[in-house]
């Protein structure tokens, strides 16, 4: 059965995902923090072992020219994906790779006077990487707030964004809330002062469709492993003419063109940005989950999430006690629910979920600027993908009503 036939019947995908074979009743809701991996991606990457194990772009022999032709072909794929073009897609281990490789390329150049503007719900890849060199260069860190409903606060956004702006740096969707940032209307306020916007894709990419162009990003960077790829997989996008003005990330083998005793001459871009040997089998898996993802259609994802995420956000709302830290379901969203029940602590009520067979995270998320700007010392986080269904949601409320009467909220 190819997968098509399964297309978002989530009883019948899990099929494809071996974890579900192995636990009985595995109700997984902790696809924010990694989801789980289809057959199609173990057996690309079992495949690059047993056929064509060999190093890339180096090799004139058959098994090294395949293994190159597969990466390669991955790459195009991910680019594809992006409507981005591959020599503007760069591999990495991550999305904290990725923007760990920006900010040490591109913010080395920033010094005192200019600014970056984030935000206060950045996940700590995207915040600590910025803030450290903000004190080793002098430049300053300037942060836009939330609303009331959990949003990104527009209006700060617009005074804040100045001429001293060098770099907006923004999550798409905040792995905290929930919260969808406007991409697209903050890239025209970027552009119109000559600054850079990177985005955070980690929590929505496979989620709903992104179309580099369409958001006007100059960067975008997210993990393979949130998305049914492979862990130790990441991309980063930039634009041809943002990668070419920055210098090398890493040095090492393949990424120069020319070595002497004196200087060194960089490669062409991606390869520019990829030092040593890649995670060459990961990223061949990575390729197979874009097929996947393809198969299933990104919008058919996001329905299908959306409509799991909105009867979640209705059934714990009846729930007294429990107040949902994040937008309303109204808002578009991402496939994220945090809360807090009474005054638990995350860790407590995440430990009884557990003994339910409830998977979720409880804590400060990597975000606990937000957390602190929130007054809370974490949250519960349920998070959905592909393989959940309404009986996952109902897990979850009946664990979270056995909770209630132990800890008498
Ligand atoms: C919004 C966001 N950004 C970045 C990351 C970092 O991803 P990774 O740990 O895969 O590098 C995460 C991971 O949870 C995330 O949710």
């Amino acid at each position: 059965m190819t997968v098509a036939d399964k297309r978002l019947n989530p009883s019948r995908l899990r099929r494809d995902f071996p974890m579900y074979a192995r636990r009985r009743n595995f109700v997984y809701l902790d696809s924010a923090a990694s989801s789980q991996t289809p057959l199609a991606v173990l057996k690309a990457m079992n495949d690059f072992y047993g056929q064509c194990r060999a190093n890339i772009h180096r090799g004139m022999y058959s098994a090294s020219l395949e293994a190159t032709n597969r990466y390669e072909a991955a790459r195009a794929k991910i680019a594809a994906f992006l409507n981005a073009a591959p020599d503007e897609t760069i591999m990495t281990r991550g999305a904290t790779e990725s923007l760990n490789l920006l900010v040490q390329t591109l913010a080395r150049r920033l010094g005192p006077g200019d600014e970056v503007v984030t935000t206060l719900m950045e996940h700590h890849s995207n915040f600590v990487p910025w803030q450290q060199l903000a004190k080793e260069r002098g430049f300053t860190l300037k942060f836009v707030g939330l609303t009331p409903d959990f949003q990104m606060d527009m209006a700060a956004a617009r005074r804040l964004i100045s001429s001293k702006t060098k770099v907006v740096t923004v999550t798409h969707v905040s792995n905290a809330m929930g919260t969808v940032t406007p991409v697209a209307e903050l890239a025209k306020l970027t552009h119109a002062v000559g600054a850079v916007l990177i985005v955070d894709a980690a929590q929505s990419i496979g989620h709903r469709p992104i179309d580099v162009k369409k958001l006007g990003c100059d960067f975008l960077a997210f993990s393979g492993h949130k998305m049914f790829g492979p862990t130790g997989t990441g991309v980063l996008f930039g634009r041809r003419d943002r990668l070419q003005a920055l210098p090398p990330y890493m040095y090492g083998g393949d990424m120069i063109s020319r070595v002497t005793k004196d200087k060194s001459e960089w490669n062409e871009l991606p390869w520019k940005f990829e030092a040593g040997t890649p995670n060459i089998a990961g990223v061949i898996g990575l390729g197979a989950a874009i097929d996947f993802i393809g198969i299933l259609g990104e919008k058919n994802i996001h329905a299908h999430e959306q409509r799991l995420t909105n009867l979640a956000l209705g059934r714990l709302s009846k729930i007294k006690g429990l107040r949902v830290i994040g937008p309303s379901a109204k808002a578009d969203r991402g496939a994220v629910i945090s809360f807090v029940l009474g005054d638990v602590h995350p860790h407590d009520l995440t430990n009884v979920l557990a003994d339910a067979g409830v998977c979720v995270r409880g804590g400060h998320h990597c975000a606990m600027p937000l957390m602190l700007e929130l007054g809370l010392a974490g949250t519960t986080r349920a998070s959905f993908s592909v393989y959940n269904d309404e009986k996952d949601v109902s897990a979850l409320v009946a664990a979270i009503q056995k909770a209630k009467k132990m800890f008498d909220v």
